[in-house]
């Protein structure tokens, strides 16, 4: 079976449409047809200052959230990063294969940083990219399941395993991101050319998953729409309701030309009325079985050590072929 890893940041209370659309969804496919490591990064998650309390409460919350929207423990190794050791060690010796320059060129860091002013960043913000190459190689992945705001962090990924072989010998399987176009970027529905984003959506922008069905509904009638009163799907002229296309056809497997010639002459209020529903009907479900999930802070406690314990073979596996790649002595 081809080898799957993706991740995703605990720095909000719940995740939102774009990183269920863009991302999860898609892992829950792929642990069918795939030998599938999941990952709440913790690590990455530190790079901007976060409140220990939060940190905990909202890593079991993303832990909860995935088992909720369908990943399975016994297929799937749903696992915290910080429980590997092997992250942080393997991110060292790439941060050390990486050129200034190189590291400089990555635009979620221009985006993020500019956030804070570029020298009030942590090196750590500098790192990120580094470390998730780190997350990707240890695992040995065929495939990466992101949005396309996680390309560029690919392509890092690659080149640096590319490096590392050339330079110390075949380590590494150099992975491929998987990015279905339909969903590669949700956006924000007040403000429909900028991505759906935890930390810089407005939260009129932004559905999250663990929403009340009131709110959401409220949200969604409350979109951007655009001039005129058609349903057509024209990302130039029509970002919002492209957007919302977008999402409907996504969360009720209906395809695009299909939803416009049935809202044809109906004008945009039943259209939202309906992509509410579609989106309230896909989260309530998992709304309940996280809270249920929350309940239990042993059991969730016990599948991650579980999920650690499986992936801390492969990291270690890994680390020791690194290890001596690199020329480490090994210790008696
Ligand atoms: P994060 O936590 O920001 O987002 C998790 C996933 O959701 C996707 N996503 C979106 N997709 C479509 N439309 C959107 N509006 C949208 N917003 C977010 C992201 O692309 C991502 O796939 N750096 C990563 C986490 C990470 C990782 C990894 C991913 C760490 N190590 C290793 C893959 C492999 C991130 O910040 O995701």
């Amino acid at each position: 079976r081809p080898r799957v890893l993706s991740g995703i940041q605990p720095t909000a209370d719940s995740f939102h449409l774009g990183n269920y659309l863009g991302a999860v969804r898609q892992w829950v496919a792929m642990q069918e047809t795939h030998d599938a490591f999941y990952c709440v990064v913790d690590l990455h998650a530190i790079t901007v200052p976060t409140e220990p309390d939060a940190l905990r409460r909202r890593s079991r919350v993303a832990a909860a959230q995935l088992f909720a929207c369908g990943l399975d423990p016994e297929q799937s190794t749903v696992f915290v990063q910080s429980h590997v050791r092997e992250h942080t060690e393997l991110a060292w010796v790439l941060i050390c294969l990486t050129g200034m320059g190189e590291a400089a060129r990555m635009t979620q860091f221009k985006d993020k940083a500019a956030k804070f002013g570029e020298s009030a960043a942590s090196v750590g913000l500098f790192t990120y990219p580094i470390l998730q190459a780190a997350d990707i190689l240890l695992y040995q992945a065929n495939q990466v399941p992101v949005g396309v705001d996680q390309k560029q962090h690919v392509e890092l990924t690659r080149d640096l395993g590319q490096r590392f072989n050339h330079r110390f010998g075949e380590t590494f399987t150099l992975p491929e991101p998987f990015i279905p176009k339909e969903v590669e970027k949700i956006t924000d529905l007040q403000n429909p050319t900028a991505k759906m984003s935890k930390s810089s959506s407005s939260p009129a922008g932004i559905l999250d998953v663990l929403e009340q069905p009131g709110p959401l509904r409220k949200k969604v009638m409350r979109a951007v729409t655009d001039t005129g009163s058609e349903v057509l799907f024209d990302e130039e002229n029509k970002p919002g309701v492209s957007n919302l296309l977008r999402i409907q056809s996504a969360l009720t497997g209906t395809p695009i030309p299909d939803l416009v010639a049935r809202y044809e002459g109906q004008g945009y209020g039943t259209f939202k009325k309906d992509v509410a529903e579609a989106v309230v009907e896909t989260f309530a479900p998992i709304r309940e079985r996280t809270e249920k999930l929350l309940s239990d802070e042993k059991e969730l406690d016990r599948l991650l050590a579980i999920g650690a314990e499986r992936a801390s073979e492969v990291a270690r596996r890994t680390m020791a072929t690194v290890r001596e790649r690199v020329g480490f002595l090994p210790k008696l």
